[in-house]
């Protein structure tokens, strides 16, 4: 039972490495079928802001995935200049606007 045990836990081990940056492209993928990456760019703003300057904005803001999140579905405007962002649900997914968002903080 311990040996077996151990097995998994150096499977799982072995998969939590390349399975995190699998996630990151996923994600990227996924942001781009939803259509985010039509306004938005890792690097560089578009009509919204960069994702890497929405990282940086809310870096250790523990309340920062939630509200995000809340923004995502219902758009609004007025945190990074007057151009607004449309509502992205319910075209988009909740789980899949979860997982951007996360990809997105991470960045
Ligand atoms: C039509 C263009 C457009 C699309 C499509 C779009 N966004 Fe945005 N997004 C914006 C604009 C403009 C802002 C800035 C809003 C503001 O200033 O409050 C923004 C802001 C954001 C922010 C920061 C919000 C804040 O309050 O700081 C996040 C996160 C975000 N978008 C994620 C997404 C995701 C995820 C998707 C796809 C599901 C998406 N966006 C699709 C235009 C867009």
């Amino acid at each position: 039972m311990k040996v077996l045990f151990s097995a998994i836990a150096a499977a799982t081990l072995l998969m939590a490495g390349p399975a995190h940056a699998v996630d990151a492209a996923a994600a990227k993928a996924l942001a781009q079928k939803s259509g985010c990456l039509a306004c938005h760019s890792v690097d560089a703003k578009v009509l919204g802001p960069a994702y890497k300057d929405v990282a940086a904005k809310y870096k250790g803001d523990k309340t920062a995935e939630g509200k995000l999140i809340a923004k995502v579905k219902a758009g609004g405007s007025g945190v990074w200049g007057n151009i607004p962002m449309p509502a992205n649900s319910p075209q988009v997914k909740d789980e899949d606007i979860k997982t951007i968002v996360e990809w997105v903080l991470s960045l």
